[in-house]
């Protein structure tokens, strides 16, 4: 341990609960939370085939599928049959959000609000997001607001959303001097990880949902990190078994972190390895030029190579990350032709930021993060300006 440092490390895991129901081969984990707000992640192939699981969920007889047109077109009519199955006469609204993190924007957000008002939506009434991040942010945000809060479900549909942002309540909206600026924790009261639906995911999208799950080895599970180095073949070919294992691990980490600091005070700011840089690059490149998954692959890579420099990271470590994210057909540094000035600019806007000096996510070993801004500061500027 290196004396002054907020060392967070999670080398002893309280894993979450895990059983498989009987009958299907459903695993369900358990985010642990106070005031009965604790709730299921149900993963596993065809969850969305099991209506019985979704009913317990049910508050009211008003439901507002909340999508966008890309997803809309695949999975929009199997939400809604889920829905009427489970509640005969229920009444069912549904938005088709334009698709794009350029999107992601107070403005849209507009557009859920329209719908639930005209269509006279109670405190009882419960959104379903069906979609990737983008829609999971923004009808959980949407969710969080309406009529000072109603419940969400939360159905991801990317790798990214599945292993990350629909677990643990982050919900939120870009502003245009600041991604996530605006937003709210709020935590859906179940989250629907079908692993089928991955199937008509693009590539490019697939591989940046496997950034997300190499920066679970990396931050908290180094065992995890050489099963992935060892699998990432059989990732890429989408094989259903190991995609369960990598998904099932990592949201395990993740409510893991999310039961011991919901709100972020400490530990859970570990899952942002990577993501200081990453943002500055999303916002420099203009939001969906860069996807989230590449920007935050090229900022592990970055808080790696500063976790080198300070002397805290075996470069070994570097070469392997390195290694798995080229396997996983993801960046490893950032946009040529951004600089120094761009970053900090970026940088010194983000969340993490602490009086006045920078603080990052960075690691002292494969699977053991730190976060910090008692480092070199100087070591960053030579870092951004070696670009
Ligand atoms: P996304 O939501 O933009 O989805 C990526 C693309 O895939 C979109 O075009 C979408 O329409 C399409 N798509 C979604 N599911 C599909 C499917 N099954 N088949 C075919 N196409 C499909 O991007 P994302 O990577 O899922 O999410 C990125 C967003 O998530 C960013 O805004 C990021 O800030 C946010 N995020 C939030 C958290 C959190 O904790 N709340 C964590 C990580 C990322
Ligand atoms: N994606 C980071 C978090 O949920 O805290």
């Amino acid at each position: 341990m290196i004396a002054g440092i907020e060392l967070l490390n999670l080398t002893l895991l309280r894993f979450p609960v895990c059983f498989k129901l009987h009958m299907t081969s459903i695993t369900t984990l358990k985010v642990v939370l106070p005031d009965h707000r604790s709730y299921p992640i149900f993963i596993g192939a065809g969850v969305l085939d099991q209506p019985e699981l979704l009913r317990p969920f049910f508050a009211g007889r008003q439901f507002c599928i909340v999508t966008n047109t890309t997803v809309a077109a695949l999975y929009e009519k199997k939400i809604y049959e889920l829905l009427v199955s489970n509640s005969p006469g229920a009444q069912i609204s549904v938005v088709r959000l334009p698709d794009g993190e350029r999107y992601k924007t107070l403005e849209t957000l507009n557009e859920i609000f329209d719908v639930l008002l005209q269509d006279r939506h109670n405190r009882k009434t419960t959104l379903l997001a069906l979609g990737g991040g983008v829609v999971g942010d923004m009808a959980g945000f949407a969710a969080a607001t309406y009529q000072r809060g109603v419940d969400f479900l939360q159905i991801p549909t990317t790798l990214l959303a599945q292993v990350d942002s629909s677990v643990g309540g982050k919900t939120g909206v870009n502003h245009r001097l600041g991604k996530n600026m605006i937003g709210a924790f709020y935590q859906p009261q179940a989250v629907l990880i079908d692993t089928d639906v991955l199937k008509t995911l693009p590539e490019r999208e697939f591989a940046a949902g496997l950034a997300e799950v190499i920066k679970y080895g990396l931050i908290a599970d180094a065992d995890f990190f050489s099963w992935l180095e060892a699998n990432i073949d059989a990732l890429n070919n989408r094989d259903p078994q190991a995609l369960v294992y990598a998904i099932r691990r990592s949201c395990e980490i993740k409510a893991d972190v999310v039961g011991q600091d919901e709100l972020e005070g400490g530990i859970r700011a570990i899952l942002n390895l990577g993501h200081t840089y990453g943002h500055a690059i999303e916002t420099e490149m203009g939001y969906g030029t860069w996807l989230h998954g590449e920007a935050v692959a090229a900022g592990m890579i970055m808080a790696c190579e500063l976790s080198v420099d300070l002397g805290w990271l075996d470069p070994d470590i570097l070469t392997r990350s390195k290694d798995l994210l080229l396997r996983s057909r993801l960046p490893i540094s950032p946009p040529p032709g951004m600089s120094a000035e761009a970053f900090m600019k970026h940088m010194s806007v983000d969340k993490k930021v602490m009086d006045g000096s920078i603080r990052l996510v960075l690691l002292q070993g494969c699977g053991k993060a730190v976060v910090t801004s008692n480092f070199d500061q100087q070591a960053l500027v030579s870092q951004l300006r070696k670009l």
